[in-house]
């Protein structure tokens, strides 16, 4: 067939535009498939929990707090506030199960070892003893050496326990999040440098040397209760001058009359206190939230525990 006229060079063309068309029809289903497909290790992590409490809730609760105004997250937020992305994965779930409730003291080991008594915490850190929580959580080690038992600037928030799993939950799945290696990490070396070279080096074993130096050779019960107190974290919830903290404060409490969430009155005696410590959710004081104060049953000696009375008998 001629074409004088060059009008067959039309259907020519149209079939060229088809195939094309065709050609990415084919690229546009198969992109939308390939969109479907599971994470391929970017980004979001599929559902994460902690015990029995998801992610998602623990972002209501995030939100709710709005620890945003004080904290980056991913970054967003302000800047008052420690970045709180990685923080599951450098402190772990029983720091944070020892910090979250009681802001206002960064928790010190004893505080870490009961909560590693808590089998949902021991399961979640996949270990039950110390010495492996710091070498899987090397994070939480350097917390409790650098500010262990000191004060914090984080405001109390009055969580449930509830709220703190959730909390934990979800910078458990922030801490999943791919993030390309943001937030960069803070470079100290050279700072650490010229520390030293202003105050010189720590000799060996000086810090051990001076410690030992500053032991007193015997403590009376009630100075070992006021260590005792300082040591398991106690004072990181309770004052000793009549403030309320997440818990009750401490002095005039010996000998006065307590009253309990069940509507009945106690005398705040040797026995009751014990029992308080021991075994707290078996009489909760009336205004005061249940299962926030730990159980210390299984970390402490009888001695322990009569020190910890005798502190607050001095305690006026
Ligand atoms: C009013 C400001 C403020 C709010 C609101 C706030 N925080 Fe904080 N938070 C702080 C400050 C300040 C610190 C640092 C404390 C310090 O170093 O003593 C801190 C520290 C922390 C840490 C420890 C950080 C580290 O260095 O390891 C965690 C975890 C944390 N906050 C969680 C939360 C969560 C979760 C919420 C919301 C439920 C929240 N914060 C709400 C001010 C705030
Ligand atoms: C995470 C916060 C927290 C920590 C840590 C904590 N407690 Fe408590 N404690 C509470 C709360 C909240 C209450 C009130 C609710 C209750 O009775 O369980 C309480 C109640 C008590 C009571 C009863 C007080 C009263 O007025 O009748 C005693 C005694 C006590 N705690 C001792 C201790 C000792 C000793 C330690 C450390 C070995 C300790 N607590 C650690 C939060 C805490």
């Amino acid at each position: 067939m001629s074409c004088p006229d060059g009008s067959c060079r039309e259907p020519a063309k149209r079939s060229r535009a088809l195939i094309m068309l065709g050609l990415m029809m084919l690229v546009f289903i198969a992109l939308s498939g390939i969109s479907f497909v599971k994470s391929r290790g970017q980004v979001t992590p599929d559902t994460v929990s902690f015990g029995n409490h998801n992610a998602i809730d623990g972002k209501r609760v995030f939100q709710a707090y709005n620890c945003m105004g004080c904290h980056t997250l991913v970054g967003n937020g302000a800047y008052f506030a420690p970045d709180l992305t990685k923080e599951y994965e450098s402190a772990g779930p029983a720091w944070l199960a020892a910090f979250l409730p009681s802001a206002g003291g960064w928790p010190t080991e004893g505080a870490l070892k009961t909560q590693l008594l808590n089998k949902e915490i021991a399961a979640d850190a996949g270990v039950d003893n110390i010495a492996d929580y710091y070498k899987k959580f090397p994070g939480a080690k350097e917390r409790v050496e650098r500010r262990g038992g000191k004060t914090t600037y984080m405001p109390n928030l009055p969580f449930s326990a509830d709220e703190v799993g959730r909390l934990i939950a979800f910078m458990k799945y922030t801490s999943a999040m791919n993030t390309e290696g943001w937030p960069p990490e803070v470079k100290t070396g050279d700072l650490a440098k010229r520390l030293e070279l202003a105050h010189g080096p720590q000799a060996p074993g000086q810090t051990a040397a001076a410690t030992n130096a500053s032991t007193p050779p015997a403590l009376t019960p009630a100075q070992h209760g006021e260590q005792l107190a300082k040591e398991f974290g106690c004072t990181a919830c309770h004052a000793t001058d009549g403030k309320r903290l997440v818990g009750p404060a401490w002095n005039g409490l010996f000998g006065s009359q307590v009253k309990l969430a069940d509507g009945t009155t106690v005398t705040a005696d040797s026995a009751y206190i014990a029992e308080s410590i021991l075994h707290p959710e078996a009489q909760v004081v009336e205004s005061y939230p249940k299962g926030t104060m730990p159980a210390y049953g299984k970390l402490m000696t009888d001695e322990d525990v009569k020190a910890l009375v005798a502190y607050m008998q001095t305690l006026k």
